[in-house]
């Protein structure tokens, strides 16, 4: 996958390229990322990237101007057909699904935006997908680009270990809006609090029903909208079963009035 983000903090893609999976994805070349710093194409000598709103107020407004040149010189890199993303709290929300559909292709252009925003004019004539990372606002659109960047680079062939693959993740796979079951490891015992017996017991059947019981009632708990759209797929039997043996084992829980 080819990915271009234009970003006046170029340096602060390291934290990605440079570190864990994904550093090793862009080591091994399966993702590379090349930052674009809009302050590369300004004319002036004092690098002008933003200027005042029109109609008045507080803040700045990133300029078209270097904008357009940056994702000019970003396509050129990538691929003129790149899909193009800006990262705005104002944009669609971000989900495993949506993650899972950009992962697919091979090619994007992020944007991260800074001060009040790009002015809308750009983004009505560059750009395809506008996305969020949840209902807050940042100072910038660097950290939701890296966060939509990690997620993707876990989707891509060979990028996750054996080991990192064999864990079922939540909203993936089995546990597709489902949460993941709780993880121990060693010491059996900590501050008084024991590992579930079950998973010391050897049994991979009894093992694999505790994990899907725990991840169903996780959600059951913590989600309830997550599993009304599980349900809406349909629930098998055994998850049916299971659920209704931990909503049993729970029903002191006041909390949760489904
Ligand atoms: C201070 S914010 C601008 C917020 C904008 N005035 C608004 O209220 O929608 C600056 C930049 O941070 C990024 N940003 C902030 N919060 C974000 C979020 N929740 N998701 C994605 N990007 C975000 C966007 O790129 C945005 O242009």
């Amino acid at each position: 996958m080819q990915l271009a983000v234009l970003t006046l903090f170029p340096q602060m893609f390291a934290a990605i390229t440079e570190h864990g999976v994904t550093g090793r994805a862009v080591r091994e070349s399966k993702l590379t990322l090349t930052p674009v710093n809009p302050r590369d194409f300004t004319t002036d000598r004092h690098g002008t990237v933003d200027d005042r709103p029109f109609g008045g107020g507080p803040g700045m407004v990133m300029k078209i101007e270097p904008l357009a040149k940056a994702l000019a010189s970003a396509k050129s890199i990538v691929g003129e057909d790149a899909l193009v993303v800006y990262l705005t709290p104002q944009g669609e929300p971000l989900t495993q699904g949506l993650v899972d559909e950009l992962a697919q292709r091979s090619n994007v252009v992020l944007i991260a935006g800074r001060y009040e925003g790009i002015d809308e004019r750009f983004i009505e004539a560059e750009v395809h997908r506008e996305i969020s990372i949840g209902d807050y606002v940042l100072s910038g659109g660097e950290l939701p680009a890296m966060v939509l960047i990690d997620a993707m680079a876990r989707k891509l062939p060979g990028v996750l270990g054996h080991q990192d693959s064999a864990t079922q993740d939540s909203f993936s796979g089995e546990l597709d809006n489902l949460l993941d079951c709780p993880h121990y490891t060693r010491p059996v015992e900590y501050a008084g609090r024991h590992v579930p017996d079950v998973l010391l017991s050897g049994n991979h059947e009894a093992i694999r029903r505790w994990r899907l019981k725990q991840a169903l009632g996780r959600t059951w708990q913590r989600r309830p909208e997550l599993l009304q759209a599980r349900r809406a797929a349909g629930l098998c039997k055994e998850e049916d079963a299971l659920l209704a043996e931990y909503i049993e084992e729970h029903s002191t829980d006041k909390s949760n009035t489904e």
